[in-house]
């Protein structure tokens, strides 16, 4: 490790708001790179300043007392810091932090994806108008450089589908359920040990931080921001054992997903993150543990599909260092990021559920009686939903039967009417449980 400068060469100092794992990781490895910056930049590039709930704290990282401070602000003020990374989470005193980074002419770098998803459309602009940068690249997908490769590797492209796996905690755990057997409530207690999961649970669980990186993918995309109160968003917290295993009964594994479809025809868009049935030979089936994987169908490239690390202190740190290089070389004039493009929602609009097609995986748990399964399909021909498969395990005396159905090609719309009709269906003894099937191949 070096921590020595060389004094003829143009020193950028970074300041880093929040030391948790992605903050220590950007600041480790900022140092062990020390003798790269200059070699690729023509600068040093020198980790000074971090902001931290406690100071007494025992840090593995090499950084000295005076370097540390409890009060963030203080950090953005000083003059002798250049750039800003924002690594704090949280939304309001994140915000502001930025929007006084950007007043002092201070470019930042974040990591921040409930920020970008809320607020993005602001600080986009806020950040144009004071001419500084601000890289989000760590916002989605960890380590995966899924923002730079939208923005600029694949610029040429139209994107009727993108979709893939954007919470490594909730990947982990049905990775775990699937391979092990183990309960939902056992792997989210490992997880929790190992410090994947959120301090607020919900987040991961119930598909809410999927859905904040799904809404930045979409807008990179597509240049418009899907509210959030838009989105479908569903989490993992129904999906049994059993359904794992009637899902490879099926060829198909159970993953959440974020689901990003544009209809370029009428102009409509829609944003998701659900469980989805995806079969087994597509990649993002395969992407496994806390492991991300995104896989974007564009209109000149075809199929491209990233997978890696998406969550943690290293790989997140990789994109952080990413964005702090890209803004020194707006900074220094080498070169500047394209502009973001912002679509007005007269001009992109959601789409309506009977508009988005797909087939349904149901398991219902039902009295096990003549006429039972008459009566669910009867429920669903209502609809127009057609049945592809129907399944019954055994069940043992006294309980219900778990019944387990596929659909053929329907939509939304019609499943939803369906679903909440079977809720009153005498002999369905429990909340229906639905899934989405979904395949990538056959997607209009
Ligand atoms: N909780 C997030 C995840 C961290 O599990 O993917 C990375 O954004």
């Amino acid at each position: 490790m070096s921590t020595q400068t060389n004094s003829s060469l143009k020193k950028i100092r970074v300041g880093i708001l929040g030391f948790g794992t992605v903050g220590q990781g950007t600041w480790k490895h900022l140092q062990e790179n020390a003798h790269f910056w200059p070699k690729i930049l023509g600068v040093e590039l020198i980790p000074s300043r971090a902001s931290v709930r406690s100071l007494d704290k025992e840090r593995p990282v090499e950084i000295s007392k005076d370097q540390l401070t409890t009060d963030s602000a203080s950090i953005v003020d000083d003059p002798n810091i250049d750039l800003v990374c924002e690594l704090m989470g949280g939304v309001e005193e994140a915000k502001l932090l930025t929007l006084r980074a950007f007043a002092q002419g201070k470019s930042v770098v974040t990591a921040n994806k409930a920020l970008i998803c809320e607020h993005g459309e602001e600080l986009f602009r806020a950040a144009e108008e004071a001419g500084v940068g601000y890289g989000f690249e760590a916002s989605v997908a960890g380590g995966i450089p899924i923002i730079k490769v939208l923005r600029e590797s694949l610029v040429s492209n139209e994107f009727p589908l993108i979709y893939g796996i954007l919470n490594g905690t909730s990947n982990y755990i049905l990775t775990r359920m699937e391979k092990e057997g183990a309960s939902f409530e056992e792997v989210l207690g490992d997880a929790r040990q190992l410090g994947y999961v959120e301090a607020d649970e919900a987040l991961d669980l119930d598909g809410v931080d999927a859905a904040h990186k799904a809404v930045i993918l979409a807008y990179l995309a597509h240049g418009i921001w899907v509210n959030l109160s838009e989105v479908t968003v569903e989490g993992i917290r129904r999906i049994s054992n059993e359904d794992l295993q009637a899902a490879e009964n099926l060829s198909c594994r159970i993953k959440l997903i974020g689901v990003i479809r544009r209809n370029f025809t009428n102009d409509h868009v829609a944003v998701a993150v659900h469980p989805a049935l995806i079969p087994i030979e597509e990649t993002i089936a395969r992407t496994d543990g806390v492991h991300n994987g995104v896989c974007l169908n564009g209109s000149v490239v075809g199929t491209v599909v990233l997978t890696g690390r998406g969550a943690g202190q290293d790989p997140t740190a990789s994109s952080v260092i990413s964005d702090l290089v890209d803004v020194v070389k707006g900074v220094n004039g080498i070169s500047s990021l394209p502009k973001l493009v912002h679509v007005s929602p007269e001009q992109c609009q959601p789409a309506t559920p009977d508009e988005i097609e797909g087939r349904f995986y149901l398991r219902l748990a039902v009295d096990d009686r003549p006429g039972q399964l008459a009566k669910v399909a009867e429920c669903l021909a209502d609809r127009g939903i057609s049945l592809a498969t129907v399944s019954q395990t055994p069940h043992e005396k006294d309980k219900p039967a778990s019944l387990i159905l596929t659909t053929h090609q329907t939509n939304e719309h019609s499943i939803a009417q369906a679903l909440a009709q079977l809720k009153e269906l005498p002999g369905v003894v429990d909340d229906p449980v639905l899934f989405r099937m979904f395949d990538p191949n056959g997607m209009s």
